[in-house]
């Protein structure tokens, strides 16, 4: 161990600079990685688990690490040429692996450049041994092009909500896809709408929720607030459990589609659109806002997710009105 103790705390970002100065020095930085973009990432998952030590008031190392449910990671392990070889790198490992414990971790995988041979003495010493392994890697991101803007996180039970929306809309359009160009302009019944309306009516529902979701106006009440809020009690709760939309409600008219929307090809790409802006809205609103509401016309106002349930069942809804189409041929 060195002279000095080394002190570990968490990153802050006021040590951006200095940090990516010791990476660079340490020979850790790489064209193809933007170290400010590995930062900015690293914020948004597990923060506190990407380390800085500092000797004597100055950064004198770092290390990144995370686990994602199965094993631990480790990245950005430096420690300042001038304080190497005085035990700092030990320390800031045994900080690492001890968050990675409490964490759940079972193990920890480390990968090493096939140009660094030097560093596998450091992590025998640790107790790490080498495994049968090819490492393999995949970049989803190009960090010399313009920067990825994830959505932000949001709980698990909204995550399935969202799940089980893109299924329900998956299952619209490639039903839908599958209708032929007379059945699509054909109403399913005398006084019904057509698939293409079916559609358009959908997008419009999407629509006119995200624009408020996004401050927009709100809604307007179609039924007195009294009767909303017991169909709320009443209602609400079968179609949330997936017991189905009741039939006879008739669409408010801003959300009442056209008598002719357009062809299928240009309707379905818009209506999925329609459907990624509108979950898009809804996650930066809960991020924003979790207890946020939404009147919905019949209702009243809604929690983000169980509004986010109601246009699930609403599109599965529609989705049995499209006619029955060929299946695709097996391969
Ligand atoms: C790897 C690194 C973090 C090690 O930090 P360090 O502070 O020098 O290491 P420590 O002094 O804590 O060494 C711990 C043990 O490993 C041994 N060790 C460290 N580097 C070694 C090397 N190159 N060869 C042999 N043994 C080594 C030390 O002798 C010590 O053994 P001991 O506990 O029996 O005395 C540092 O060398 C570094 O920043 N390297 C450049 C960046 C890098 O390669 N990072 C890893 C990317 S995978």
């Amino acid at each position: 161990m060195g002279e000095e103790p080394m002190h570990i705390r968490p990153f802050c970002p006021a040590d951006e600079p200095a940090i990516i100065a010791l990476w660079q020095q340490c020979g850790l930085t790489r064209p193809w990685n933007d170290p400010h973009r590995d930062i900015e990432r690293k914020l948004r998952v597990q923060a506190h688990m990407f380390l800085i030590g500092e000797v004597e008031g100055r950064l004198a190392g770092s290390v990144m690490a995370g686990y994602e449910g199965h094993r631990g990671w480790i990245n950005y392990l430096a420690v300042s040429p001038a304080h190497q070889g005085k035990g700092y790198g030990r320390v800031l490992m045994e900080h690492a692996e001890r968050l990675l414990r409490e964490g759940g971790c079972p193990k920890i995988n480390l990968q090493i450049r096939s140009t660094n041979t030097d560093v596998i003495a450091f992590y025998r010493k640790l107790g790490y041994g080498m495994d049968d392994v090819v490492s393999m890697g995949k970049r989803l991101e190009d960090d010399q092009g313009p920067a990825f803007h994830p959505r932000p996180a949001v709980p698990s039970a909204l995550e399935l909500r969202l799940s089980e929306h893109r299924l329900t809309i998956d299952g619209f359009t490639t039903h839908a896809g599958r209708i032929s160009g007379s059945q699509w302009q054909t109403p399913r019944a005398p006084g019904k709408w057509t698939p293409a309306q079916e559609t358009a009516h959908l997008m419009l529902v999407y629509a006119t929720f995200a624009a408020t979701l996004c401050g927009g106006p709100p809604r307007e009440l179609r039924v007195p607030a009294e009767r909303a809020l017991e169909l709320q009690r009443t209602v609400l709760p079968g179609i949330l459990d997936g017991k189905g939309f009741p039939t006879g409600a008739r669409a408010p008219a801003e959300t009442a589609p056209p008598d002719d929307p357009g062809d299928l090809g240009v309707l379905l790409p818009q209506l999925r659109a329609a459907a990624e802006d509108f979950e898009k809205a809804l996650v930066s609103a809960y991020a924003a806002s979790p207890n946020a509401r939404i009147v919905h016309p019949y209702f009243g106002p809604l929690g983000l997710e169980d509004l986010l349930g109601l246009l699930t069942a609403h599109t599965c809804h529609h989705t049995g009105f499209l006619p029955a189409t060929q299946p695709e041929p097996t391969r």
